[in-house]
């Protein structure tokens, strides 16, 4: 198949299992790593198109937190689906290998990624889980899961294993602590990391707001 027709058929496919998904993993989260991706890609020299674009367009089918915590069902389904397209073995193997490693784990975890091409698409997710869409996918996500939006006595926790990450229950705002604050020093291309100074800084000034608002200091 064609590289482009590949592409295309693919990004029909996780719009049709991801369309109206209401936690913030929705088709346009992916529609917009894919152009963060694409974007990241440009900037920097030597990165496979084709592997980008793919790991891009499938890297949360499958996601871990919709199925029990099990992290092998994303990886088999995008093999499952490369393999219904007649795609070569290597690249099965890249875009899977690129899937496996993607997540977040924790904040004393690693993000060790070995190809260029994983790097991207990294980054690319990552820069979605900040900024003005970062804030408001988290509170979606805590309100699809019942969480507090804040509570000032329970403190965020820096995780430094996947499980304990995983089965976190706190209130949404401790993700910023536990995740979102932490991403830009954990870019890895500089056109990432020139974007997420930014997002950083927008995060930091709705976080100061939240609690002047929260505390009534904005009153008096
Ligand atoms: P990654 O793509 O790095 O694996 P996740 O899929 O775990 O990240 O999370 C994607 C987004 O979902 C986060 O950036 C955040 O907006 C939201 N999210 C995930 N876990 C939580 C949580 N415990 N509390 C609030 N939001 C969360
Ligand atoms: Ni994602």
């Amino acid at each position: 198949m064609q590289q482009q027709a590949l592409i295309d058929t693919t990004a029909d496919y996780v719009k049709s299992q991801l369309e109206g998904e209401g936690s913030g993993h929705d088709w346009w989260h992916i529609f917009r790593v894919w152009n963060n991706a694409r974007y990241i890609a440009s900037q920097e020299q030597g990165a496979d198109q084709l592997t980008v674009e793919l790991a891009a367009l499938l890297h949360d089918i499958g996601d871990h937190k919709f199925h029990d915590g099990d992290e092998t069902v994303g990886p088999r389904m995008v093999r499952a689906w490369l393999e219904q397209q007649s795609v070569s073995e290597d690249l099965i193997q890249s875009v899977c290998g690129i899937v496996e490693q993607l997540s977040f784990k924790g904040a004393g975890t690693s993000s060790a990624m070995p190809t260029l091409e994983g790097r991207i698409v990294q980054d690319a997710d990552r820069l979605d889980a900040i900024g003005a869409i970062g804030i408001a996918r988290t509170f979606a996500y805590g309100g699809h899961k019942n969480r507090e939006l804040y509570n000032p006595a329970i403190p965020p926790v820096l995780h430094d294993d996947f499980a304990a990450y995983k089965s976190s229950t706190a209130p949404t705002v401790n993700h910023f602590y536990e995740k979102l604050l932490l991403l830009k020093d954990r870019m890895h291309t500089p056109t990432a990391r020139a974007l997420a100074e930014k997002r950083h800084r927008y995060m930091e000034a709705f976080l100061e707001q939240f609690y002047a608002e929260w505390n009534a200091t904005d009153l008096f």
